[in-house]
């Protein structure tokens, strides 16, 4: 099928070589000139595991190709436009539809004067608040557009595995009000079916709080964990068991029961803020929809004030923060709680050394010269009175530990992210206090 995504971001694009990698012709617009003129050459704007690769394959292969203007990405042909537009967090907490809004209404202008040979199928992609697809439905029938219908697909794609998230979906979903739609998702995610991937048909608004629910339970799975932790520290556990006991039960499961500093990215602050956005829209009180945010804010003023407690305050020691990325295997700081914890300890007056295997260019942006930026972990904790570990890179679980000890002016660890073992940590010397642990 000849497919149309409209924006090359993090969604687009993956969604964009995916459905190219399984035989569809896919074209993706941009209205970054820069941009598209790199990914014709294969450059992507982000780390992603695989991405590379497939794109330049998508392209050599011509099922992928790049366009900034509407009308040279659509044909007459096209069978579907998936929007993937940004839609961040607006002021309000509602997910800012702008980008949506604008990409509809040129895709009504082409479609008016470029009339289409068959039905053709606009997806929002995008995360998008509970009723939008269906206003965009009546805007389009308003507009007279007979051929064009619309459907909801969320996306739950993970930043560091949203490749393999794409090609290995637990679940699609769809969100539509006619067979014509539903048969039309079918036939793109053909390849899917035929591998045993449910495809769960529902209504525009069931479509779209599916997404909603899934990353606000996630987040309350997190925010759970970290509350927890807090107490095993209270009363002489460690979350580690906590985890593993809770997540034994398939009821409940392992995953996202790891305690860390707090949630961060560019989704899960944004949904689950829209989410209550949209509770408060209906006119509902909903109180564990809103506490997830609140616990969430309410563990990272917690977890710095571990560290200041520790510390003993920092003002003028170096203090090594290892990690500044919202988690491993991305090199996104967005609502990254390492980031906003080393501006913290700044503000204190610590000296602070930043170390990051992948986010050092995107934190200087943010932490411009606050911060010094060490070019190793070896660099970062020499003479250091203290280290933080914030994010979960692989790469600090293979450290020379014993290199770290005697690079340390003061080898006293606060890990954030539980990576190391207690007794291990002991027998170094290290003054070692991992989350969730009275020490
Ligand atoms: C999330 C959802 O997982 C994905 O389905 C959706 O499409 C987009 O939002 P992402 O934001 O990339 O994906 O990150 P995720 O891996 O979900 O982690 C979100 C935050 O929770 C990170 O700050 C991470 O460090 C934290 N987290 C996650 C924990 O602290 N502990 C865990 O066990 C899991």
């Amino acid at each position: 099928m000849k497919i149309s995504i409209l924006g090359a971001g993090y969604v687009g694009l993956v969604t964009a070589t995916c459905l190219a990698h399984h035989g569809h012709v896919v074209t993706c617009c941009d209205v970054d000139a820069s941009k598209v003129q790199r990914l014709r050459v294969g450059q992507i704007p982000f780390y992603e595991k695989d991405l590379s690769e497939m794109v330049c394959a998508a392209v050599q292969n011509r099922t992928l190709s790049f366009f900034d203007t509407l009308d040279e990405a659509m044909c007459a042909d096209t069978e579907a436009v998936f929007l993937a537009v940004p839609t961040p967090q607006s002021s309000d907490g509602h997910a800012d539809l702008h980008f949506v809004e604008t990409a509809v209404d040129q895709l009504i202008g082409h479609f008016q004067k470029h009339p289409m040979t068959q039905a053709c199928v606009v997806v929002t992609k995008s995360t998008v608040s509970v009723g939008t697809t269906a206003r965009l439905a009546t805007k389009i029938a308003d507009a007279g557009l007979s051929r064009i219908f619309m459907a909801n697909n969320p996306e739950f794609l993970r930043e560091g595995t949203a490749v393999s998230d794409f090609m290995n979906p637990d679940r699609i979903v769809v969100g539509a009000d006619s067979d014509v739609v539903f048969t039309k998702m079918m036939a793109i995610y053909q390849p899917f079916l035929d591998r045993g991937v449910p495809l769960i048909s529902v209504g525009y608004a069931a479509s779209e709080l599916i997404k909603y629910a899934s990353n606000t339970f996630l987040a309350t799975k997190v925010a759970f964990i970290n509350e927890m932790a807090v107490l095993s520290e209270s009363v002489g556990a460690t979350v580690q068991d906590i985890a593993k006991g809770m997540g034994l039960d398939p009821r409940i499961g392992a995953a996202f029961l790891s305690a860390g500093p707090g949630y961060g990215g560019s989704c899960f602050p944004k949904d689950v803020s829209a989410l209550g956005a949209i509770v408060g829209d209906n006119g509902l009180s909903l109180p564990l929809v809103g506490a997830v945010s609140v616990s969430n804010e309410a563990h990272k003023a917690w977890v710095f004030q571990k560290i200041m407690r520790v510390l003993s305050g920092v003002s003028g020691k170096r203090i090594a923060v290892l990690g500044l990325a919202f988690k491993a295997n991305t090199d996104d700081i967005r609502d990254s709680v390492a980031i906003s914890i080393a501006l913290q300890l700044v503000v204190a007056g610590a000296d602070v050394t930043v170390f990051d295997p992948e986010a050092m260019s995107n934190a200087q942006s943010v932490l411009g010269d606050s911060v010094r930026y060490a070019a190793t972990v070896y660099d970062a904790v020499t003479e250091a009175q203290g280290c933080l570990v914030l994010t979960e890179w692989p790469l600090f679980c293979d450290l020379d530990l014993r290199r770290v000890y005697h690079l340390m002016a003061d080898p006293l660890v606060i890990d954030m992210r539980c990576l190391w073992d207690r007794q291990t940590m002991s027998d170094l010397g290290f003054s070692y206090f991992p989350l969730g642990t009275a020490v």
